[in-house]
């Protein structure tokens, strides 16, 4: 059990999953194949969830977090809804088991502190599921811009409604994943917000326009909506000497490059690796857990990206008031 479970050296990391739905279902399958790991189980109330995961991999079951952890293990991840994260996150501290949680750490930046502070008390790995980083098209970007000056990035995330509808909008769903991004391309926590947010459909915001600058004085832009039919991820970064544009989907990114005085410049496409993003995500956890290392997404990471969101939420533009009626001329 516990930290204690990994001085058993070669032997499996036994490893937990809270919350089987759509991205706990996907953690399970991940790190039911993970060499090194071992799934313990899955943990969930609804029949239908656990169910779901044992038409495709035979582990143990539990109703409860309580069972799951009396059963034993080193580490868990947590994809229960996301207004259960801390309360889960601390049992799952307290009784020893590292913990990766799925984005956003938490429901406010408080709630995320007491999970990092419970984490760094009790000596156990904490990461947070900021899955995006470990897209191949957004490594081939970071890699491309490393040691250039940026200018500016812009992403979008735009698609249609989803299936179920949480009870976030689309800033803290989907804009948070790329607030991460963009502190993490940039190396530099986001200073200044101008959010403009509009709810055309749902009752909660499901169009955000997003525009940053960083503490090193990058401007930054997220497009992000429930309402285009289709979806469509994309980062393009200007840097002083490059402009690159990835696709995050197709994961095809290109680079401009040798701009000349006459307009002219040159093209390639980068080199873009094959991983599945949360496999190597699961890999990143294990090896830090193994490790005692830094995790690639901190729990200060989640804060932070969690926090500018709730600021784009909170900075909503106000109101323009009615323009009053003329005073009719006497
Ligand atoms: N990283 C990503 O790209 C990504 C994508 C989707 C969701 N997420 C995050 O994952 C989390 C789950 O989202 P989802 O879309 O899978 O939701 P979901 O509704 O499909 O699944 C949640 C599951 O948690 C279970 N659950 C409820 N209470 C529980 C408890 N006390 N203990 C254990 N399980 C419990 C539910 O029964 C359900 O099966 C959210 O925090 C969400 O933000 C991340």
């Amino acid at each position: 059990m516990t930290s204690k479970g990994l001085t058993r050296g070669k032997s499996d990391l036994r490893v937990g999953v809270i919350g089987a739905g759509v991205m706990g279902s996907n953690h399970a399958r991940v790190l039911a194949q993970l060499p090194g790991v071992k799934l313990a189980g899955v943990a969930d109330p609804l029949a239908e969830s656990r169910s779901r995961v044992t038409g495709f991999v035979d582990c143990p079951t539990f109703e409860t977090v309580n069972e799951l952890l009396a059963a034993g293990v080193d580490a868990v991840t947590i994809a229960a809804p996301t207004h259960l994260h801390r309360d889960v996150s601390l049992a799952c501290i307290a009784n020893g088991a590292h913990v990766l949680v799925e984005k956003p750490i938490a429901t406010t930046g408080e709630e995320g502190r007491e999970i990092i502070d419970a984490a760094r008390k009790k000596g156990v790995t904490l990461m947070v599921g900021h899955v995006e980083r470990f897209n191949p098209a957004v490594a081939a970007i970071k890699e491309a811009i490393r040691g250039e000056e940026i200018l500016s990035v812009a992403i979008t995330r735009v698609g249609p409604f989803p299936p179920r509808m949480s009870n976030v909008g689309v800033v803290i769903d989907l804009a948070v994943h790329d607030i991460d991004l963009i502190s993490w391309f940039t190396e530099s926590e986001i200073d200044e917000v101008q959010p403009q947010l509009a709810s055309a459909v749902a009752e909660r915001e499901d169009i955000a326009l997003l525009q940053f600058r960083t503490k090193s004085g990058v401007l930054a832009h997220i497009n992000t909506n429930w309402l285009t039919p289709f979806k469509a991820r994309t980062a393009t970064i200007a840097t002083r000497n490059k402009y690159i544009q990835g696709d995050l989907l197709t994961r095809q990114v290109t680079e401009c490059f040798g701009f000349q005085r006459d307009g002219s410049y040159s093209m390639r496409h980068l080199p873009v690796g094959h991983d599945e993003p949360l496999r190597a995500e699961l890999m990143a956890f294990v090896n830090a857990i193994r490790s005692g290392g830094k995790p690639a997404i901190t729990g200060e990471d989640g804060v932070a990206s969690l926090e500018i969101a709730i600021k784009c939420l909170e900075t909503r533009a106000k109101p323009v008031a009615a323009p009053q009626p003329r005073a009719a001329s006497k």
